[in-house]
């Protein structure tokens, strides 16, 4: 399980600048919750994401894994912890390295043994077999330079780094969201394979309304800072776009940006 008890993150504070991005944030999130995330523009969802990741410190507030305290802990220690994928899909992923060297890598994340031991026949055939779920047919391009592959190879492989040893939270932030429509789709689907394979707790950002309601068994809505909507089980199944659009709109008085909001 994860918490976040009033979590707080203010940019440029006390400046001209000063851009509270997340004010006073409460979250739980339960083992085997596939969370997605939407909301406009500046909401604070990737923000959100920053602050369990590490990659900056919280103004105030705690955030807590199972029972370990994660608000203090460097970015490095979270890392074996979590999984992650960005939107670039040039990030994640070593382009001058090959992609069982990528892999391998990822394996290796948290453990002592660097690569220098060398890739063994057993591992070989794990990774062989992680590609093949990708069908993308990259299990005969072992030692391909990363580089070399297409924006959606590369992501799908990402994915898979990121949940060879199983996170204890997996985050996507908008991770199909630079990809063409077709590829967007396929990365997606086996994002939900991956995460219903291995019941990974996941919180995946989107500006896709109709894959936020059709993915995952919540759904948390952002806006300036905060959580204007949450939702789960039944009652999110059962929720359609204009749904959420009206619900935007009463809870923040404001319409949503819909020129980044893909509402189909
Ligand atoms: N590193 C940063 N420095 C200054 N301002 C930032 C930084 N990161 C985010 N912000 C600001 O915080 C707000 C929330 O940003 P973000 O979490 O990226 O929103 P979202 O991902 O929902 O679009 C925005 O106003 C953004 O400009
Ligand atoms: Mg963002």
């Amino acid at each position: 399980m994860i918490q976040l008890t009033n979590v707080s993150k203010t940019f440029n504070a006390n400046t001209i600048n000063e851009k509270k991005a997340l004010v006073d944030l409460n979250l739980t999130i339960e083992t085997g919750d596939f969370i997605t995330v939407i909301g406009g523009n500046g909401a604070g969802k990737s923000t959100l994401l920053n602050l369990i990741a590490g990659v900056f410190p919280c103004d105030g507030g705690q955030i807590l894994l199972d029972d370990i305290d994660l608000t203090k802990q460097p970015e490095y220690r979270r890392a074996k912890l979590l999984g992650r994928v960005f939107q670039d899909p040039m990030m994640g992923t070593a382009a001058d390295m090959g992609i069982e060297e990528n892999l391998a890598m990822a394996y290796r994340r948290g453990k002592k043994r660097g690569l220098g031991w060398g890739i063994k026949k057993g591992e070989r055939a794990i990774y062989k077999e992680k590609l093949e779920t990708l069908e993308l047919g990259l299990e005969t391009r072992l030692s391909s330079k990363v580089g070399l592959l297409s924006g959606g190879q590369r992501q799908a492989l990402t994915l898979l780094m990121a949940t060879l040893q199983k996170p204890k939270l997996l985050l996507l932030d908008e991770h199909t969201a630079a990809l063409d429509p077709k590829t967007a789709r396929k990365v997606l689907e086996l994002t939900d394979e991956m995460v219903s394979r291995d019941s990974l707790t996941t919180l995946m950002v989107t500006h896709n309304m109709k894959d936020a309601i059709r993915l995952g068994n919540r759904l948390i809505m952002m806006h300036e800072g905060r959580i204007i909507f949450d939702i789960k089980g039944q009652e999110k199944k059962s929720l359609q776009v204009k749904d959420l659009l009206e619900k935007f709109e009463t809870v923040s008085g404001d319409t949503m940006d819909n020129d980044r909001m893909l509402l189909s």
